[in-house]
């Protein structure tokens, strides 16, 4: 996610804007730039880089003057990391500035709308749309700034966190929320707003947390205004007074950037649905996909090519598509895939799937792809990176920065987006009707609700792996979707508490796996109501009578197999094809609390890198 910074007050702001965006480094970025206004000049700098480039750059420009100015750290949604698309962006006038974290889904309506009145753009930015929008409301209404930037957001769909300031008015600064986090510090006679407390936590302890739809007027001639968006009713300020220490709060308050991501998923499946879910319009808008559509829909088969826990999504992908679009699909490890002189060729489709972008042998296997001809679609977190930029199209996962070494929002993200493709084509293929297409994405958009119901069994699944985690070896068994989730929750353990851990369809199972089963093996069983159910209960049966450990995870109210388990953790009922982004949740958190109660160091687990970018 962005970073934001903005600071009015008594002291110099430039080195508090540039420490504050070190603060909110942790977030991840590509770009940052920062904007200062000192007697009528309003100055910005902008990198493409880190914040120390962007130090630097404030001194060589002489940038450095100034008791009000906002700074940014960009995590590219809309447009490739450059200086252009950095933020500050400026309106046209050059009179407003902003700083923005979020995503503007209906920007490209107000755009055109814009330029049909004359505005140009420089940026591929939704946030310059943003500010130009204000500034035209702010002329044609001629009104004061905050009213413009209300009048503003009232027309806008999406997801922000902003600062804004208007040059004709210098002792003020606007800041905005909806679904993206702002803080404001409350110092003596200094505002500081953040996108969390970590930037300004060492100037002031005491903090007014910003609900959504709320917006501040901070001004150094009077006290905080703070009103709602939609009505402009007045909102009494209410401080709290923080006792967090810096690292608590760059983890959200969670212990581990790990467990902070397993929470995130609800929003981050929000954000991944954002601008192409239109359930009410019963459609799937994926630009990547509709620009290269008529490749899509003559596609003889897909072939999918990832490592890790991204191949585990592909697996997923494979059950998916083959259900909904009657194609064939081959899953393939990259790093086979790349050095196997592959059967593949014009008319062939691959999908590449990448948390960070820059795994190598991801990297290398699309390389290879295209150099036979076939047609290249990256699937990404981060914009901008090698993956995204190598392949002929994409979409991003928009899971936000994934800090932790285990993969878990990016997991989740990934099956969401294979998913939307999927149920888009099988739609343009006419292989779907109206009923069927409208019952799946309702499905699809209950999910970070039902993401939500099963984070709370956490303390339960916390006692759960209290009793398991000396164990020395374990099972995952799953059937059809949830056979990958059996290797993905395999994985999570095995690589966050070094337990040997193996994944099997459960009817491998009696093809060896079953020899090693005995009254110290914990065997962890998807068993959905839908997935094969009766089969999978054989299999529970079949280990229970060699004593070993069942902890299974079943469809809400299911009692046949928690007669049988020693477990069971339920999850909501969901379509089948879907369960898979749930029945992964209870995994992540039992391999957390499994790896915590072994001592081990869950974000950086020994012998791993976040992003493999080496063979
Ligand atoms: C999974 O938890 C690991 N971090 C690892 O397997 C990872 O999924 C793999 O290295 C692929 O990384 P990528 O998604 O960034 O390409």
């Amino acid at each position: 996610m962005c970073g934001i910074v903005g600071y009015l007050g008594h002291r110099e702001a430039f080195n508090i804007i540039l420490k504050g965006l070190q603060r909110l480094e942790y977030r991840g970025y590509d770009s940052a730039g920062l904007m200062l206004y000192e007697g009528e000049t309003l100055s910005v700098s902008k990198t493409k880089g880190k914040v120390f480039d962007l130090k630097t750059k404030g001194q060589t420009e002489g940038n450095v003057k100034g008791s009000l100015g906002m700074g940014h750290t960009r995590w590219a949604t809309h447009g490739v990391p450059n200086n252009v698309n950095a933020h500050p962006h400026l309106s046209n006038s050059g009179r407003l500035a902003i700083v923005h974290n979020g995503i503007i889904e209906n920007y490209q309506a107000l755009k055109t709308t814009l330029e049909q009145r004359g505005y140009t753009f420089y940026s591929d930015t939704d946030t310059e749309v943003l500010i130009n929008l204000i500034e035209e409301i702010q002329q044609k209404e001629q009104v004061k700034l905050s009213k413009a930037v209300r009048m503003a957001l009232n027309r806008v769909v999406g997801a922000y966190a902003i600062v804004v300031f208007d040059h004709s008015n210098p002792d003020q600064l606007v800041t905005a929320r909806m679904g993206s986090p702002l803080a404001i510090g409350v110092g003596e006679d200094e505002f500081f707003i953040a996108s969390d407390a970590s930037p300004f936590i060492e100037y002031t302890s005491n903090a007014i947390y910003l609900e959504d739809g709320e917006m501040a007027i901070l001004d150094r001639t009077k006290a905080i205004e703070i009103r709602k968006i939609k009505s402009n009713k007045e909102v009494d300020p209410f401080i709290t007074e923080l006792e967090l220490s810096l690292e608590e709060i760059e983890k959200g308050g969670y212990e581990h950037f790990m467990l902070k991501e397993i929470y995130e998923q609800p929003r981050a499946i929000k954000d991944t649905f954002r601008g192409r879910l239109r359930v009410e319009e019963g459609l799937i808008k994926m630009a990547g996909v509709e620009q290269h559509l008529h490749t899509f829909l003559a596609a003889k088969r897909i072939v999918i090519a990832a490592c890790g826990t991204s191949w585990h999504a592909g697996l997923v992908a494979e059950y998916i598509f083959e259900t909904y679009l009657r194609i064939p699909v081959e899953v393939e490890y990259a790093s086979e895939f790349r050095y196997r002189d592959p059967i593949i060729g014009p008319g062939d489709l691959l999908i590449a799937i990448s948390q960070s972008g820059e795994t190598a042998d991801t990297l290398a296997a699309i390389k290879m792809a295209k150099s036979k001809g076939a047609f290249v679609f990256g699937i990404c977190n981060v914009v901008g990176s090698s993956i995204a930029r190598e392949s002929h199209a994409g979409a991003y996962t928009h899971a936000g920065p994934e800090i932790g070494v285990a993969s878990t929002k990016a997991f989740t993200t990934q099956i969401t987006v294979l998913t939307l493709i999927a149920l888009k084509l099988a739609r343009e293929k006419s292989n779907m009707g109206d009923a069927e297409f409208k019952h799946l994405i309702n499905e699809l958009e209950s999910l970070p609700s039902k993401v939500e119901q099963l984070l709370q069994q956490d303390a339960y699944i916390k006692e759960i792996a209290t009793v398991y985690h000396k164990a020395e070896h374990s099972l995952y068994l799953g059937r059809g979707f949830n056979f990958p989730v059996a290797l993905e929750g395999a994985l999570k353990l095995k690589e966050i508490s070094y337990i040997h851990a193996e994944g099997y369809p459960a009817a491998e199972m009696k093809h060896g796996p079953i020899a090693l089963i005995d009254e110290h093996m914990p065997v962890f069983v998807i068993a959905t109501r839908k997935g094969h159910y009766e089969k999978v209960v054989s299999n529970i049966q079949e280990i229970k009578s060699r004593k070993g450990k069942i902890i299974a995870i079943v469809t809400k109210g299911d009692q046949q197999v928690a007669a049988l388990a020693d477990h069971c953790i339920e999850i909501p009922e969901i379509e089948e094809s879907m369960s898979p982004i749930l029945t992964t949740i209870p995994l992540q958190l039992l391999a957390y609390h499994m790896a915590i109660l072994r001592g081990c160091n869950v974000d950086q687990p020994r012998n791993l890198a976040k992003s493999v970018t080496v063979e």
